[in-house]
């Protein structure tokens, strides 16, 4: 069997395989709420036979969305939704993952096909980001965000305790807290827009206390026997690279001791100064990095997207588990294409009877 198709056990949870589908904001929801979009989405790609399904960027809270489109967690009538759409996961054959966010100074946008931007002032579904500093990202993210204060730090906390407890009630086996990209908890990490003085600020101990206390909140809510998994922004190809990959590597080491089973490894995205250089599986060596000085399962995305690829940098050692993106998006039997291309055994497994016995019975004598 390829090493992309062996399972992986963490916690008591099983993945039927390596290969996961990364949470992607569909921007396409009311109020935070889910709809069809979202069910079919899920569903399809839970279907394709993907181990891990983790369902888009959740907003802890109103002002934690990117857009006024993201899904949303902080009411108890979301979970109803989320409770569909992570039995959908669950009936695919895929474990049911969720993300929770908080946008922080990058929130109140525009959807990526609308123009990717803050909302206008006057827009009528704008709303006032915060962040760690009066900071601003810049760029298409020109808004200032108001310096959250510290009972604004423990709102939020307790914004990411309460949504855990909902995404619990919604049959969720395996979450995500989003560290990276940016956001509110990686922003705090990230020099380029922690400006503070108190102690949320200023040294690692500082920059991290926000993200440790989260963790640990969220720890005390989660069951035990689940996966408590964390995205990072490692990296910001800034030119500080190494210190941030050496804090980086210390924090994933606290978040281990606070109880985190596994990180997904990425990119700080912070500043849009950054020179990121893209390429097939750039970020795998990075990832490997934290794997091996850490001593915890990782996954990595950013174009690991062909089969052979996706083994190698399994069967390498480098990653634990590859997160198959935009591939997905164009292709949501991406891993029956994948178990395929590999030749290594045979593919119908990964799909459902309706496709399978189809596929199998009718695939060229070669393939049979
Ligand atoms: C449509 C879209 C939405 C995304 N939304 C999220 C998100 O909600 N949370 C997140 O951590 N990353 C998000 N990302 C980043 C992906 O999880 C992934 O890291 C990225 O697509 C790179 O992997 P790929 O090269 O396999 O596509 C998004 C990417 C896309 C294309």
């Amino acid at each position: 069997m390829s090493a992309l198709f062996e399972p992986l056990k963490i916690k008591d949870i099983t993945l039927r395989n390596r290969i996961a589908v990364p949470p992607m904001c569909q921007y396409s929801a009311k109020d935070g709420l889910i709809n069809e979009w979202h069910q079919a989405h899920y569903a399809t790609l839970a279907r394709g036979g993907a181990g891990l399904v983790v369902v888009e960027a959740t907003g802890v809270s109103p002002e934690g969305r990117i857009t006024p489109g993201c899904l949303g967690l902080w009411d108890d009538k979301h979970i109803e939704g989320l409770t569909q759409v992570a039995e959908k996961i669950k009936q695919g054959g895929a474990v049911a993952g969720i993300q929770l966010a908080h946008a922080g100074r990058k929130a109140s946008a525009n959807k990526p096909w609308e123009g990717d931007d803050h909302l206008a002032d006057n827009d009528p579904t704008a709303w006032q980001p915060i962040g760690p500093s009066a900071d601003a990202f810049g760029a298409n993210l020109p808004r200032t965000p108001q310096a959250m204060t510290k009972s604004d730090i423990n709102r939020v906390k307790q914004e990411f305790v309460d949504a855990t407890k909902r995404a619990i009630e919604a049959g969720f086996e395996w979450l995500e807290l989003h560290f990276a990209h940016g956001y509110l908890a990686q922003s705090f990490f990230s020099e380029h827009a922690n400006k503070r003085t108190d102690e949320y600020g200023g040294d690692f101990a500082g920059r991290s206390r926000f993200l440790i206390e989260t963790l640990q909140a969220v720890r005390k809510e989660w069951p035990e026997n689940l996966p408590l998994t964390v995205r990072l922004g490692v990296v910001e190809f800034d030119g500080n690279d190494e210190k941030m990959l050496s804090e980086s590597v210390e924090l994933v080491k606290q978040f281990k001791q606070a109880g985190t089973d596994f990180v997904s490894v990425s990119i700080g995205f912070n500043t849009p100064e950054a020179d990121i250089p893209w390429g097939p599986a750039f970020l795998a060596p990075i990832a490997q990095r934290i794997r091996d000085e850490a001593q915890i399962p990782v996954a990595t995305a950013w174009g690991v997207d062909t089969p052979e690829l996706a083994n190698e940098t399994i069967a390498n050692e480098q990653i634990d588990v590859v997160m198959v993106g935009r591939a997905h998006l164009a292709n949501p039997h991406w891993t029956y294409y994948a178990a395929k291309q590999l030749a290594k055994e045979d593919p119908s497994w990964v799909l459902p009877a309706p496709y399978a016995h189809w596929l199998h019975r009718y695939a060229p004598a070669a393939e049979r």
